[in-house]
């Protein structure tokens, strides 16, 4: 038998046999050579071929008899229906235009998962990702083991497309005490992170053409959501107090970051954020409302979410686990209007059928326990300690060379170097990483490229001594760079 070379070695074993079989080279009936035959001749481990003749077994081209070997099934797959397999390299897939437009799409790296292939750096300045070793894991591992054992056999079953009613009580609860907004449980559904829920919003809200206001720059991952559905993009510049509702022209919706503008770290102003609802109001348009850090507030007075100031029913809230737990959880929530919950808990079915019960069930309890609001405070408590050390680290090295915006929030913060040009950004960030530091320029949160050159810096999982000697090392970067 010979060897396609492509792929795992038991995938080729296997597509020879087939082929083999289905091109009639072996007779139904016939016995299949030892596998220790076929190992020795193809000079592989015995337990690769074991693998092969598994997969022809649970295929029905093969059946194994006890202690005699493996057999020709007596009715072989059709030749006709199922031609000879050639290695998947071989063929090119049609796809929708949606689909072919993701094939490689730069805007969505597969590594950005953050145990991806990506480069690891010493200094690793990356926006948004929590201290995941400051995470309270026996806790957390207490309140999945008590889930697990208590669960009765229909927990098993199929959950609420909606999510679990648990959930959705403890989150209806802190939601309102923790951030001032006030639903029924009913109102609520969980997704499988807020990315879900941008996805359902596109689905459930938008016709292809539909016009929806994004902020300049902004979050790559609603802009791709609401692209998937043929939605048209408009973008809404941003300052130092979010985007301006008074410039917005009329739209279907409008996504916004009001506690932290992300990523340039704004937070939208009391006016704007009544100008905004009453946008909403006048042109009938939804406004989705991510409050993806809300919980890392720092300084000024507290402003409540939109969601809190909703009287006419316009605001989507959307939140998310990601930050203040972890991000492979992947559990957030949806805060709807009372008219979209129907259409938002089917469009969920329709999705992927509803999320993995057990995990909403374990979250539940570490809410209802009060062990996530003390997580919370810690984090909030650090977080601040890390962005203190960050900003005075970065006005004492560089102080002269940047302005540091979007500080009183959130995980991360935007640094902007005045006078250095955009196209400088990429050849700085390729010499930190040389120097063993991550930093991310800011010009491919725009729609439209920015004049000046700014970095997003991250600081939630850095320990605070290592800011303060990643920053040291960055204005040696900088220097070179004058
Ligand atoms: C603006 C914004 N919203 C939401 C999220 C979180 O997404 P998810 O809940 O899908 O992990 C992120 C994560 O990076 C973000 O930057």
């Amino acid at each position: 038998m010979l060897l396609d070379g492509q792929g795992p070695l038991c995938a080729q074993v296997y597509r020879g046999l087939r082929n083999a079989i289905v091109q009639g080279d072996f007779a139904p009936g016939t016995r299949l050579p030892a596998t220790r035959d076929v190992a020795v001749d193809l000079r592989i481990s015995r337990s690769t071929v074991l693998l092969a003749y598994e997969q022809l077994v649970a295929e029905g081209y093969a059946v194994g008899r006890r202690g005699s070997g493996t057999y020709v099934a007596d009715t072989p797959a059709q030749p006709a229906l199922v031609r000879a397999v050639a290695p998947a390299a071989d063929r090119t897939p049609r796809l929708s235009r949606l689909g072919a437009g993701l094939v490689g799409e730069r805007r969505l790296p597969l590594e950005s998962g953050y145990i991806g292939a990506r480069r690891t750096h010493r200094w690793d300045f990356r926006y948004g990702m929590p201290s995941l070793a400051e995470f309270p894991l026996d806790a957390w591992h207490r309140s999945l083991g008590r889930t697990a054992r208590r669960a009765a056999h229909r927990a098993y079953d199929y959950g609420s497309p909606q999510g679990s009613p648990a959930l959705r009580a403890a989150l209806a609860t802190y939601l309102g005490q923790a951030r001032g907004v006030r639903c029924s449980p009913d109102h609520i559904v969980i997704v499988s992170g807020s990315q879900q829920a941008l996805d359902l919003t596109a689905r459930v809200l938008l016709d292809r053409g539909d016009r929806v206001a994004v902020e300049e720059p902004g979050y790559e991952g609603a802009r791709q959501a609401f692209r998937a559905v043929g939605a048209r993009l408009v973008p809404a510049p941003v300052d130092a107090e979010g985007l301006d509702p008074a410039t917005l022209p009329p739209a279907r919706l409008a996504f916004v970051t009001p506690s932290h503008q992300y990523p340039l770290g704004g937070v939208l102003s009391w006016p704007r954020r009544s100008a905004l609802l009453a946008w909403a109001s006048r042109h009938q348009a939804w406004v989705v409302e991510d409050d993806y850090d809300g919980e890392y507030r720092f300084d000024g007075p507290p402003i409540p979410p939109l969601k809190a100031l909703d009287s006419d029913a316009r605001v989507l809230y959307v939140g998310t686990f990601s930050k203040v737990m972890f991000p492979s959880l992947r559990i957030g929530y949806l805060v709807c209007p009372p008219g979209l919950v129907d259409a938002f808990a089917r469009m969920r079915l329709v999705a992927d059928g509803g999320g993995p019960q057990l995990e909403q069930e374990a979250l539940a309890d570490f809410i209802a326990r009060g062990t996530f609001a003390r997580h919370v405070r810690r984090s909030r408590h650090r977080s601040g300690e890390r962005r203190r050390m960050l900003v005075d680290a970065l006005n004492e090295a560089l102080g002269d060379r940047l302005v540091v915006s979007g500080a009183n929030a959130g995980l991360h913060v935007a640094v902007w170097l005045p006078g250095v040009p955009a196209r400088e950004a990429v050849p700085i960030a390729r010499r930190a990483s040389a120097a063993g530091i991550g930093i991310y320029p800011i010009a491919p949160y725009y729609l439209i490229p920015p004049r000046h050159e700014g970095f997003i810096l991250g600081y939630g999982a850095l320990p605070v001594a290592e800011i303060r000697t990643g920053v040291k090392r960055l204005a040696g970067v900088f220097a070179g760079s004058a």
